[in-house]
This record gives C-alpha cells, sequence and structure tokens, in this order.
C-alpha cells in the first residue's frame, strides 16, 4: 500500500480527520460565520447538516440541529463529543443515508439546510440523490461549502491536492450540480486558514 494510501485510511479515525482538518484549516470561525450569515439563520431556528461527519460544524446552529451521516462511527464520536454527552440534547445525530427511504419516512423538514466539505468526495449521481433528499426536506436556505481546486495560493493548491475526496470540482461545476436543485444566489471562494474553499448560497 502506498504510504498516501495508508494515511489516507488512518483519516478514518474521527480524532485524526480532525486533527488534520484543523492542522490545515485552522477553526474554521470564518466559515461558521458565511454560513449563519448566508443562512440568514435566527435563535431557535432548525438547522439540517447533511453529511454531518464528526460534528464539527454543529455549534453553527442556533436552535435544534440534526446532523445525519452514512458512518456510524463519526456519529458516535459527534453525540459523545457535540450532541447529548456534553450537554446537547437539542443536537441530535442520525447515522443513515439521507437519500434512504428510512430518513424520508421520518416525515421531516427544516427551514435551513447545510453540507460542508462533502460534495467533492461524492460522484455527480451520488450528489444528485443527496442534493435532491435535501431538496425535499428544506423549505428556504441552504448553504453548501465545498473545496476550491484552483487557489491562488500555492501551498493552499498543494494541500486541495492531497485532499482524500476524489471528485473536487472547480466553482463553476459545483454551481451546476446545485442549480438542478435550487436557486443558486449567490457562489464565491475564500479562504479558511490555507484552505481554499468555495461557497454556494441557494434558496428553494
Ligand atoms: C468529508 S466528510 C465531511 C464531514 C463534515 N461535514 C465536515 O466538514 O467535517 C463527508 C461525509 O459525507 C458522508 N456521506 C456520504 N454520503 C452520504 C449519504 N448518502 N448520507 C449521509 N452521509 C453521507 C460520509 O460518511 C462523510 O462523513
Amino acid at each position: 500500500m502506498l504510504v498516501v494510501d495508508k494515511l489516507k485510511q488512518t483519516l478514518e479515525n474521527p480524532l485524526l480527520f480532525n486533527l488534520v482538518q484543523f492542522a490545515i484549516s485552522g477553526k474554521q470561525n470564518i466559515t461558521r460565520r458565511l454560513i449563519r450569515e448566508n443562512l440568514h439563520l435566527k435563535p431557535g431556528e432548525a438547522l439540517l447538516d447533511v453529511c454531518c461527519g464528526t460534528g464539527e460544524f454543529a455549534n453553527v446552529a442556533l436552535g435544534p440541529y440534526l446532523g445525519i451521516d452514512i458512518n456510524p462511527k463519526y456519529i458516535t464520536y459527534a453525540t459523545e463529543k457535540y450532541g447529548a454527552g456534553k450537554g446537547h440534547p437539542e443536537r441530535e445525530f442520525v447515522a443513515d443515508d439521507i437519500t434512504g427511504a428510512e430518513f424520508e419516512r421520518r416525515g421531516l423538514t427544516f427551514p435551513k439546510a447545510m453540507m460542508i466539505n462533502s460534495l467533492h468526495h461524492l460522484t455527480v449521481a451520488e450528489n444528485e440523490a443527496v442534493l435532491a433528499a435535501v431538496a425535499r426536506v428544506t423549505t428556504e436556505r441552504f448553504v453548501i461549502v465545498d473545496m476550491d481546486p484552483t487557489p491562488s495560493n500555492p501551498l493552499s493548491k498543494f494541500l486541495a491536492e492531497q485532499d482524500r475526496g476524489d471528485y473536487i470540482r472547480p466553482l463553476a461545476e459545483q454551481v451546476a450540480l446545485a442549480q438542478k436543485f435550487f436557486k443558486v444566489e449567490q457562489s464565491y471562494t475564500y479562504y479558511a486558514g490555507l484552505c481554499g474553499q468555495t461557497i454556494l448560497v441557494c434558496s428553494v
């Protein structure tokens, strides 16, 4: 196994995944602020976090929060670190496939939703299924944050090239994907620490 493949496998461990994210992107407070502002998030409003991973962005919420991720290891970690385990019963984490019948059967709706750093891990077909599911349950606004494959900072570009995601797309392709399901009001790039990021601000 190549060293790079071994490293990527190691990142399946939630703690190591977060350490590497922190080393590259810092605390990501700029991302949290941009998401809140662009969602027009109000106190008490429910928020859906699609592909929530280890729950690092749960504290964007100003009210009830549901994080959903298909990886049960990440969900156990998130519940202990950011949910009920840390005195936050208003933050629920579920291990489920957002595109599956079980989630649809729950019949939930959310005024606001977010999907962070996940688009580039999924194929076009997988993204379409995830975005269609989000569009079914979101009633007002949706923000997508992802990787910028062409940041001008050379170190940031190098880091983007090392990312575990196999499908890092230019911003225009990210917008084209989102436009199939949402009205994309705004899209632009920014830096979170050394990491070049994109943000797509969508309405339903
Ligand atoms: C790179 S992680 C992003 C985690 C988190 N949003 C963050 O920024 O820290 C992408 C996540 O998408 C999840 N995922 C992929 N397809 C999914 C699906 N259909 N339903 C729910 N989660 C999914 C994966 O398990 C993985 O944890």
